[in-house]
C-alpha cells in the first residue's frame, strides 16, 4: 500500500511517500520520498512559533515540498483530474491555491492509495492547511484521506532505523514489545502514554504547565541563546568542567517525590529566572555554562525518576522516549543508564537523529497501522483539533 503522508502542526512542511507490505516475519516499509522543510529561520527573530506565520509558510512551501517528494518537475497542465472539486478545498487557502492549480491538479495519480494527515495536536491555522491540502489532493486522485494523531506518530518513529543511508527499506519485526510505555517529550508536550498495542494508548503522567521543550526554549531565552533553545542548552552543558565550582547553581526537581505521574516545569524555569537575575550582567559564559548543566541535570532527573517509576507500576516491556527532546545526548544516556540498572529486559528504544523532531514519515507509519486496523473506516469531516489527545 502507497501512502503519502502530510504533517503541518507546527513549524515544519513534511510530505513523505511510503510503500508498505505485509511479510511473513512483519511489515515492509520503502521510504519513497521524505521531505521535511523547517520553518525555523523564519520564527527565529521572534523566539518561538508564530501561528499566522507558519500557515502563511505551509502554503508556501507544501507544494514544493510535494513536487520534490514526488520527484516530480513541476509542470503546468491544469484541468485534468477532478481539478475543480480539488480545488474547492483549498479556498481559504489562497496563497497554495494558485500554486496548486499552476503544479499539481495536472498530475496524475501517481499511484497512490491512502493520504493520512496530521489532525491535531497542535497550532490550528497551521494543522488546517495540511488538512485542505491533503483533502485537495484526495479529491484530486479520488484516494481516501485518513487523519493521523500527530503524537501517535511520535510514539512510531522508533521503528523507522537510520534512514541518511542509501538503503530506503526497513522490515518492522515488531519491536516493541507490550505493554509498552512511551514518554513523548517536544516543545508542546510531556506525557507518558501507556500502549497495549499499537492504536491503544493511555496518558497516565502528564505535565501540568510546561512542556519538557518548551521550558528548554525558555531558559535558553534567559541566556540570550536562540529558538530553538534545546540543542543551544546542550550544546553549553557540554562544555561544564566539572561540579565542586562555586558558581554552580542547585535547581529545584519539581515533583519529583510526586505521588501520581505527572510533572511539572514552569517552577524550574523560573528559579533558573531569579538565579540568573542575581548574577552580574551581562551573564559570563561561566555562569551560563554552569547553568545549562545544572537545568539539564534537573530535567534529566525527574524525566528518568518519573519514568522509572511508570514502569514499575505497569510492567513496561518496551520504554520509547521520543519527540524533539529525545535528541538530547544528556537525557538520553540518563535514560540508558536507568534501563540497564533497573530494567534490563526492558527494550528501550529512541528515534534516529532525524526523526526526534516533526516529520511525515512518522505520520505515514500511524497511518498505515490506523488503516490496517480499520480497513473500512470512513473519514469524511477530518478537523483541525489543536488539544487531540491519544
Ligand atoms: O517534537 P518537536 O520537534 O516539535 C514539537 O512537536 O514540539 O520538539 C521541538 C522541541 C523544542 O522545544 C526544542 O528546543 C527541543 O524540542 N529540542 C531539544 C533538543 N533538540 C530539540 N531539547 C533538548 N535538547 C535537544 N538536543
Ligand atoms: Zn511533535
Amino acid at each position: 500500500m502507497r501512502i503519502l503522508s502530510i504533517e503541518t502542526s507546527c513549524d515544519e512542511t513534511a510530505i513523505s511517500l511510503v510503500d508498505a507490505r505485509k511479510t511473513e516475519s512483519g511489515i515492509s516499509f520503502e521510504i519513497l520520498g521524505n521531505v521535511t522543510h523547517s520553518q525555523v529561520s523564519v520564527h527565529q527573530e521572534f523566539g518561538g512559533v508564530f501561528p499566522a506565520l507558519a500557515k502563511r509558510e505551509h502554503q508556501n512551501n507544501l507544494v514544493p515540498v510535494l513536487l520534490m517528494v514526488l520527484n516530480n518537475p513541476a509542470q503546468s497542465d491544469p484541468g485534468r483530474n477532478n481539478a475543480d472539486l480539488a480545488c474547492s478545498f483549498l479556498e481559504r487557502e489562497r496563497d497554495l491555491l494558485e500554486q496548486f492549480k499552476a503544479h499539481v491538479a495536472g498530475l496524475e495519480n501517481p499511484s497512490i492509495e491512502a493520504i493520512c494527515v496530521t489532525s491535531g495536536p497542535g497550532l490550528e491555522p497551521a494543522l488546517w492547511v495540511g488538512i485542505n491540502f491533503a483533502k485537495a489532493l484526495g479529491a484530486l486522485w479520488n484516494i481516501p484521506v485518513v487523519a493521523v494523531n500527530h503524537m501517535e506518530g511520535h510514539i512510531l518513529s522508533v521503528i523507522v532505523p537510520d534512514v541518511s543511508t542509501e538503503e530506503k527499506k526497513f522490515e518492522f519485526k515488531n519491536e516493541i514489545r507490550f505493554p509498552a510505555l512511551a514518554l513523548l517529550i517536544s516543545g508542546g508536550h510531556t506525557e507518558l502514554v501507556l500502549a497495549k498495542s499499537i492504536g491503544d494508548y493511555e496518558i497516565i503522567g502528564k505535565t501540568r504547565d510546561d512542556a519538557v521543550g518548551e521550558a528548554f526554549d525558555k531558559v535558553a531565552r534567559i541566556l540570550g541563546l536562540p529558538y530553538p533553545g534545546g540543542p543551544e542548552i546542550s550544546k553549553l552543558a557540554l562544555q561544564f568542567k566539572g561540579e565542586g565550582n562555586s558558581a554552580t547553581p542547585n535547581f529545584p526537581r519539581p515533583m519529583i517525590t510526586s505521588p501520581d505521574l505527572d510533572f511539572s516545569f514552569s517552577g524550574l524555569k523560573t528559579a533558573v529566572l531569579y538565579y540568573a537575575q542575581n548574577l552580574p550582567q551581562p551573564l559570563s559564559q561561566e555562569n551560563k555554562i554552569a547553568i545549562a548543566y545544572e537545568f539539564e541535570n534537573a530535567v534529566s532527573e525527574v524525566l528518568v525518576k518519573k519514568t522509572k517509576k511508570a514502569i514499575d507500576t505497569c510492567g513496561a516491556q518496551t520504554l520509547i522516549v521520543a519527540g524533539g527532546v529525545s535528541a538530547n545526548a544528556r537525557i538520553k544516556s540518563e535514560f540508558r543508564k536507568m534501563i540497564e540498572q533497573n530494567f534490563p529486559e526492558t527494550a528501550l528504544l529512541f528515534p534516529e537523529r532525524e526523526l526526534t523532531g516533526d516529520n511525515a514519515l512518522m505520520i505515514a507509519l500511524a497511518g498505515y497501522f490506523k488503516i490496517e486496523k480499520s480497513p473500512n473506516a470512513v473519514y469524511n469531516d477530518i478537523r483541525a483539533e489543536g488539544n487531540l489527545i491519544l
